[in-house]
């Protein structure tokens, strides 16, 4: 087991030496014994986080009233330009956070397609995450453009080679997920970016899995667009506004579908008609949530402390410790890993197969450890590098072991129909 011994001895020795043990006691923790291994579906709550959000509601908005747009109006660009900064290897002026995912990769796509006039193709994956592909389809109808897509293995992720085979002279826009939401499959940014711009295209890239778990580095791989969450490893809670990237040599040639007026030249003269202000921030539509982009400049601040390297390599070594330990005691009981083995191909979460995984998922919830469960067969595991201590990994990896041995699942309810 490479360099982890299957000791439960081992994994204390482990936290013991682990440079980012301390930040675990900046996050409510209520049920100690409770093993979280779900941040990369909505992180802890960072305890600064909870503080900031009582002082912008209490302070700010209670005592300060409407005279705290003074500040408030900012945020937005602000709390952007910290996460290019500390996360996404982005130079101020390029990344807003607001809206959600979803509404901004409409934003984004719907303005790359446009920016490319004289071609119709839309290239993604069918393993993208459901929301980009049903996304990306309502444009292509709305525009009339045609959705190719890239059949991608389930637990390898999307191929440079594949996304070279894809694109031709008509495709306008590359979309994809840098971490897949399934396997934890991490993309080749700078490489399929390259095989985009070789053809002409834009690239957008959904970084909802790698924003605060993988180093990403926009600007440097000449990438275009970019959107992504923050309840995940930013730990900015459920419904925190999203964040968007575009790059500066495009700002002035895009022209985003949503005409609101925080995007607007002079938003207070309230004039006739719209006239998008020259930089990024004609990309915001309206009024910005204030409490919940507080809470992405706390969760941003709080990766930037913990530095997004140390995280990474925490990431690596704990998916790694998690495979290592399924190889060794679940894999004799009929449980495959399901991500790429090779810590450079992968995010922060580890995904592993059993056709009972839905009620294995349930099993083990009931002893304490939630994971979730992703289709057709898969138990997802994100053990997230600010707060996982590798002791989690082998008590988790233990109670599975004893779940699969004793098969404690049987007596649970079949995986209902609506679970997606
Ligand atoms: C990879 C990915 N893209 C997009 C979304 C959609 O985000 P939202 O529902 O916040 O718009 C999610 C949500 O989990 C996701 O994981």
């Amino acid at each position: 087991m490479s360099s982890f011994t299957a000791d439960r001895a081992c994994a204390l020795a482990c936290d013991a030496a682990d440079p980012l043990a301390g930040f675990r006691e900046r996050f409510a923790i209520d049920d100690p014994a409770l093993i979280y291994l779900d941040g990369n579906s909505l992180g802890m709550l960072p305890l600064g986080t909870a503080e900031r959000i009582a002082e912008v509601v209490r302070r700010e908005w209670g005592t300060g009233l409407v005279r705290s747009w003074a500040h408030w109006i900012g945020l937005p660009a602000r709390a952007g330009d910290l996460l290019g900064s500390c996360l996404l290897g982005a130079a101020p002026g390029q990344v807003l956070v607001c809206d959600s995912t979803t509404v901004n990769l409409y934003k984004l796509a719907r303005a790359g397609l446009a920016a490319r006039p004289g071609r119709g193709v839309i290239v993604t994956d069918d393993d993208n995450f459901p929301a980009d592909r049903y996304v990306l389809a309502g444009i292509a109808a709305e525009r009339g453009a045609e959705l190719r897509m890239i059949c991608t293995d389930l637990d390898g992720g999307v191929a440079a080679d594949a996304v070279r085979a894809a694109v031709d002279g008509a495709t306008a826009l590359v979309s994809l997920s840098h971490v897949a939401y399934r396997s934890g499959a991490l993309a080749d940014m700078a490489e399929i970016t390259g095989i985009a711009h070789d053809a002409g295209a834009l690239v957008l890239w959904d970084l909802c899995h790698s924003a605060g778990s993988v180093p990403v580095e926009l600007d440097a791989c000449g990438a275009d667009l970019a959107v992504g969450c923050t309840y995940k490893y930013l730990n900015a809670g459920p419904g925190a506004p999203a964040f968007l990237y575009v790059n500066r040599r495009l700002h002035t040639a895009l022209r985003q579908p949503i005409q609101g007026w925080f995007g607007q030249r002079e938003q207070f003269r309230m004039g006739p008609g719209y006239d998008p202000v020259p930089g990024i921030g004609r990309f915001l539509t309206g009024t910005p949530d204030i409490a919940g982009t507080a809470a992405v400049e706390e969760g941003a601040r709080l990766l930037a402390e913990a530095g997004i390297h140390r995280l990474r390599d925490k990431g690596m070594r704990l998916t790694g410790y998690l495979i290592a330990l399924a190889d060794a005691w679940l894999a004799p009981l009929g449980c495959a890993v399901a991500s790429p083995r090779d810590p450079a191909r992968r995010g922060s979460h580890v995904c592993l197969r059993h056709p009972e995984a839905w009620r294995i998922g349930q099993a083990l919830i009931r002893n304490g450890v939630i994971g979730d469960y992703r289709t057709p067969d898969r138990l997802r595991l994100g053990p997230t590098p600010i707060t996982t201590r590798y002791s989690d990994i082998w008590d988790a990896m233990d109670a599975a072991r004893r779940i699969l041995t004793s098969k404690d699942y049987e007596d649970l309810p079949a995986e209902p129909a609506q679970v997606t």
